[in-house]
């Protein structure tokens, strides 16, 4: 049983470490735009502050409002999103941000409910936009806050079971002071992402060190308590770099599904017991006569449901014939890189030809 005076005291405390060993300088703070909060909630979704920074500035430069990000094609929002992964995130901005400019004539809402019914904003997001662009009371929910929580207040609950969720939910809210409300949801985060660390947390920087509950009772390392993990299933394809002259031939992927609305590479399925080299081969004679074929490297990209082992295979083409189908573009290398590309499949472009082929 949690004490209540400990659970009224937890966010003056926490509020007081925020404003005082925080962080402030981060570039989505010190504004209430709620468009830029928004976008940096987004980008911040399963993604490190020091990996969204670069991205967070490039993509502002280019659409400095929601006007700007409505008005773009979805194609450009891509290439600015190319490499942070997670594209659906920049799939359901755009969309959004479509949404505000028809529907709220260009500002956004600051009520959570109403946020949350908007493409790509989930509860927990909506929470951080409301807080932090109109000071609402609103809780956040995300790996960093359920470690915090279940560590300081030694919960078991699992963010994994939806009775566990509704439960943790349930205390985040009701732990939320009626004042400082921001100082208080940016401790979390800071608190989270800075001390209270999934492993070597720095307990001697906390403000609980001496009233957090898995501390006391040395149950650091078994809070949050983890979700079983099932190992994920294991998909195979061959990836061709198919090059005539000092042109790659490139793919668009169908808008829904993996890399979705992104450059890639064609791509043909593997033949059991037929060599790499072969089937691509085979395949690319589509695209034209084939001079040769190399297989290189093959290595594993990992999805929330499944990893790819990808084969890739260098085709040189001496003639290139035939109709493209519509969604395949000839592109020089350095065109190729400037579009919308997943982070594997850029490395392949960047080292195609580094071999021998382009001249
Ligand atoms: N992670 C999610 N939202 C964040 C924010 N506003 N600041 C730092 N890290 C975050």
């Amino acid at each position: 049983m949690v004490q209540s005076r400990f659970l009224q005291e937890f966010a003056q405390t926490l509020t007081a470490w925020q404003e005082q060993h925080g962080r402030h300088d981060l570039p989505w703070q010190n504004t209430r735009d709620a468009y830029r909060i928004w976008l940096s909630e987004i980008m911040l979704q399963q993604t490190q502050v020091s990996t969204v920074i670069p991205y967070y500035q490039r993509f502002l430069e280019r659409f400095p409002t929601i006007t700007d990000l409505a008005a773009a094609g979805l194609d450009e929002v891509l290439q600015y999103w190319s490499g942070l992964g997670y594209y659906s995130r920049a799939r359901n901005l755009h969309k959004c941000a479509q949404a505000i400019v028809s529907e709220y004539r260009g500002f956004f809402p600051t009520k959570q409910e109403l946020l949350e019914t908007l493409p790509g904003i989930g509860r927990s997001t909506a929470a951080a936009i409301a807080v932090f662009s109109a000071g609402g009371k609103a809780a956040i929910m995300d790996g960093n806050v359920v470690r915090v929580l279940s560590r300081v207040f030694a919960l078991t609950d699992s963010i994994a079971d939806p009775a566990g969720k509704k439960r943790l939910w349930h205390f985040a809210e009701s732990l939320l002071p009626d004042t400082r409300i921001e100082s208080y949801t940016q401790g979390l985060m800071d608190l989270g992402a800075t001390v209270c660390t999934r492993s070597n947390p720095r307990c001697h920087l906390c403000p609980f060190e001496d009233t957090c509950k898995a501390r006391q009772e040395n149950r650091i390392a078994e809070l949050p308590v983890k979700k079983t993990k099932k190992p994920l299933p294991l998909r195979e394809t061959i990836m061709l770099i198919v090059m005539a002259g000092n042109c790659i031939l490139l793919e668009k992927r169908p808008d829904k599904g993996i890399w979705g609305g992104l450059y890639s590479l064609p791509e043909c399925p593997i033949i059991t017991g037929e060599p790499v080299g072969q089937t691509a081969g085979q395949y690319a004679k589509a695209f034209g006569t084939v001079d040769s074929c190399e297989p290189l490297m093959p290595f594993t990209h990992t999805f929330t449901h499944f990893r790819l082992n990808i084969m890739p295979c260098t085709v040189i083409l001496g003639n290139p014939s035939g109709t493209l189908a519509g969604n395949r573009i000839w592109r020089t290398k350095e065109e190729a890189l400037s579009l919308g590309l997943p982070t594997p499949v850029r490395k392949l472009i960047e080292s195609a030809g580094n071999q021998d082929c382009l001249s």
